[in-house]
């Protein structure tokens, strides 16, 4: 049996240079296991709290550590539960779910590496998937807007998704794409055009909406690939009907496969409208409205809101809470795409995970920035 013996947790920069949470978590036998947390932007109101980076240092060291010191790390469920009742709240605002996820984080990497088994391979085990899954599709985040980015596009993300399970294949064509993008925005709107936002996608200075789905299509001419839309409408001010024909367009004109919180997070009728009308050609993902929490994923399954869901790991706090809401998912027959934050470390772990859960698919950005590489090189390792 492997015991917690010490956490000590500080502050790191990153990919924002906000100060986000690290820890090292010092086993019974001495062995260090480091985790850090990832952060979004866009963040949907309803997701568990995390609080500030110094509040979550002292939360682990006051109250956690003297809770959880001498567990057995692998007693995953166990452990969880015990995070659970410690904070208290329905939320995690007590302690934080960046606090709280971080223990539950390097619980599952010690066990891992005291288990002997690569942590995707851990992560199967614990997730109690009925039959080994292929490997997630890679959806990548090429073109930056919204929230990420300094430019006038209100949709905050588009993705190319290439029509393959095999990560090499998957890489090498996100990799062309990716680089004739560049390209194609340096030759047409200059250099500028090639700065990129917060998850590693460019960030032409745009203002129409479909621009960038005219240049992904040309980049993307010879290749396998579907596209996609993050709206994160939550943060756009335009009306439902302007974005309903902006969807009809996309769809129309370039095939959207893909369409993830087309409308405000607690508009699940409007969510509702969407699948039925494109559900059949499209993924109709929730995000911001499901946020990872099986009530909320309830809700949206009673009203027939979505045909896919985003798994984020730190939006419900522990690793338990993920795993059931991937598993939830399953009973509902939705696709499942687990996902990064816009705010991100080097941290790989959550290449890991959505291998592990058999997610149908994996959002790790563009294959740029250190932060994005390091989940894209982690994919290409597990292979
Ligand atoms: P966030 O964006 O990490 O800033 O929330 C990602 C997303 O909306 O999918
Ligand atoms: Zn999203």
């Amino acid at each position: 049996m492997v015991r917690i013996k010490d956490i000590k947790a500080s502050k790191i920069l990153n990919s924002r240079s906000d100060w986000t949470l690290s820890i090292e978590m010092l086993l019974g036998d001495g062995t260090p296991i480091r985790v850090s947390v990832p952060e979004g932007k866009s963040s949907g109101s309803h997701e568990a709290a995390s609080v500030g980076v110094e509040e979550a240092i002292n939360n682990i060291e006051k109250i956690i550590l003297p809770a959880v010191r001498g567990f057995d790390v692998s007693d995953q469920p166990g452990l969880d539960r015990m995070l659970i009742r410690l904070d208290g709240t329905p939320n995690k605002s007590r302690l934080g779910a960046n606090a709280i996820l971080a223990v539950s984080m390097a619980a599952v990497r010690a066990s891992a590496l005291k288990a002997g088994v690569p942590l995707w391979q851990y992560i199967r085990g614990i997730a109690r998937l009925e039959s080994p899954r292929v490997r997630p599709r890679i959806f990548a985040n090429v073109i930056n807007g919204g929230l990420h980015a300094g430019n006038a596009l209100d949709i905050q993300e588009y993705l190319i998704i290439p029509r393959t399970h095999n990560i090499r294949e998957s890489v090498d064509i996100i990799h062309a794409v990716y680089h004739k993008l560049g390209t194609i925005c340096n030759g047409k709107y200059g250099h500028s055009a090639c700065l990129v936002g917060d998850e590693g996608g460019y960030a032409p200075a745009l203002d129409n909406n479909l621009s960038p789905l005219s240049l992904i299509q040309s980049a993307a001419e010879g290749h396998a690939v579907d596209f996609g839309i993050d709206a994160a409408a939550s943060n756009i001010t335009m009306d439902k009907n302007k974005l309903l024909d902006l969807y009809r367009i996309m769809v129309d004109q370039f095939k959207l496969a893909y369409i993830e919180d087309p409308f405000q997070e607690d508009d699940f009728q409007s969510f509702t409208e969407m699948t039925a009308g494109y559900g059949d050609s499209a993924i109709i993902t929730g995000d911001d409205l499901t946020v990872t929490n099986v009530n909320r994923m309830e809700e949206a399954w009673e009203r027939k809101s979505v045909n896919g869901v985003i798994i984020k790991p730190n939006q419900v706090g522990t690793m338990t809470e993920a795993i059931e809401a991937v598993r939830r998912a399953r009973d509902y027959g939705w696709s499942v795409i687990v996902s990064h934050r816009s705010g991100e470390t080097n941290d790989d772990f959550i290449a890991d995970f959505g291998v592990g859960v058999g997610a149908d698919g994996i959002k790790i950005g563009a294959p740029s920035r250190g932060e994005r590489v390091a989940k894209y090189n982690r994919l290409l390792e597990i292979g």
